[in-house]
């Protein structure tokens, strides 16, 4: 019989075992009931109950879903939690804000922002329990939380090498669209800005904007500049134009954001400032977008753009890339800036079960 500790350790694994096995041979699993009938059941109570046991057969197998538990609501953007099911047809956990589900949780969300030590859970942590950092600014928009650097297990953020990267990814399409209509344009550039505060990083567009304005006519939207658009003429807006400048706040590897999702998804060209041309072409085809770095200067950019404007055969082989793949709006109220990140947890923690410890998530992150 396994010890009540390692019992704890192993269990997911195990019930992963068992629900595979049981598959194979029922007989086979005659062996293993009891233990681990035992074993789930003392340490995990939420766990293994829907084994359903007959004459020492497992008669029925249905993996339990981990439990993922949120411990923090980002910024109190509260939603439905249903909508991981609902939006993105995620359902590989059961995904809860009840705290009094602590020890019976096999992963916990903290959203860092939000991280005060006096308000982590005071119960001691189960074994098998797996504690998420979840960020998802950039390292010039992230301010270290004394005394939790060595407290997680899995990270999650917009970087590749995290545990649990989160991105809206193109899809590639089974059948190639041969018949895409570029939606109707009346403006040539424009931007969608909420902030232009200096401390967010935010001056090097700014400025790249102010230059680019010096030589063509860009229409500004958005709380920076005193008018902003409702949700509703978000996409409708970006998609009557034929750029968008796709602006990050601040440049890091990876650091690629929905600013360049809502172009790609309603059909307008995106003209990028982030990190180097070849770390947007790990996620979207060279051929999508413009991209600053690809001039000299800001007055060339123009000029370019002006010239595709007039140029319409150059302008649409901007968007040769949807024949085979599509990009999906992004979600865009208020309350749903967090769903997908939360989602993509669920979704990971659903599928991984792996032992896993971060020494220094600063150092990780910061470096
Ligand atoms: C389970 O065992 C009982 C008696 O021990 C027997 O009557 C019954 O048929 C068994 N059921 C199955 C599904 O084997
Ligand atoms: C959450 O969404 C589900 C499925 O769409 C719905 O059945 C449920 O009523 C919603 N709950 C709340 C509190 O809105
Ligand atoms: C969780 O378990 C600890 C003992 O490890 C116990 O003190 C605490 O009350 C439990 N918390 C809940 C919410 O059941
Ligand atoms: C999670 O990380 C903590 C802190 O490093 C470690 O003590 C614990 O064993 C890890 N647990 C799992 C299940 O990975």
């Amino acid at each position: 019989m396994l010890s009540s500790r390692l019992c704890g350790f192993l269990h997911c694994r195990l019930v992963v075992t068992v629900a595979v096995a049981g598959l194979i041979s029922l007989n086979v699993m005659f062996l293993w009931t009891s233990p681990l009938t035992v074993c789930l059941s003392s340490n995990r109570p939420g766990s293994g109950r829907q084994h359903i046991w007959k004459n020492n057969s497992l008669v029925k197998a249905v993996v339990d879903k981990p439990v993922l538990l949120l411990w923090y609501w980002p910024q109190n953007y509260i939603f439905n939690l249903s909508d991981c099911k609902t939006i993105y047809n995620i359902d590989g956990c059961h995904l809860t804000d009840d705290r009094s589900l602590y020890n019976n949780t096999d992963a916990v969300l903290f959203f860092h922002k939000a991280i005060r030590l006096a308000t982590l859970p005071k119960s001691p942590r189960p074994p098998f329990q797996k504690w998420i950092w979840m960020n998802v600014e950039s390292p010039t928009n992230t301010y270290k939380i004394p005394g939790i650097k060595n407290l997680f297990n899995l990270t999650l953020s917009y970087r590749e090498d995290s545990d649990i990267p989160v991105r809206l990814r193109l899809t590639s399409r089974k059948i190639p669209d041969e018949h895409f209509e570029i939606p109707k344009k009346d403006k040539l550039i424009c931007w969608i800005v909420s902030n232009n505060f200096k401390r967010t990083g935010a001056e090097t567009r700014s400025a790249y904007f102010r230059e680019l304005s010096k030589y063509v006519k860009i229409e500004v939207y958005g709380k920076a500049y005193g008018s902003f658009l409702d949700y509703k003429d978000y996409f409708p807006t970006i998609g009557s134009c034929k750029f968008y400048l796709s602006f990050e706040n601040s440049v890091h590897k990876d650091y690629i954001t929905e600013k360049l999702n809502g172009p790609l998804a309603v059909g307008t060209v995106p003209v990028v400032l982030g990190p180097p041309r070849k770390n947007y072409e790990r996620f979207v085809p060279g051929d999508s977008f413009i991209h600053v770095d690809d001039f000299p200067d800001a007055k060339s950019l123009a000029e370019y753009l002006m010239h595709l404007d007039m140029d319409e055969d150059a302008y649409r082989k901007y968007f040769n890339w949807r024949r085979n793949f599509s990009a999906r709006p992004h979600l865009i109220l208020k309350n749903q800036e967090f769903v997908l990140a939360i989602c993509t947890a669920c979704d990971y923690v659903g599928k991984h079960r792996d032992y896993k410890q971060i020494p220094d998530i600063y150092e990780w992150f910061f470096n």
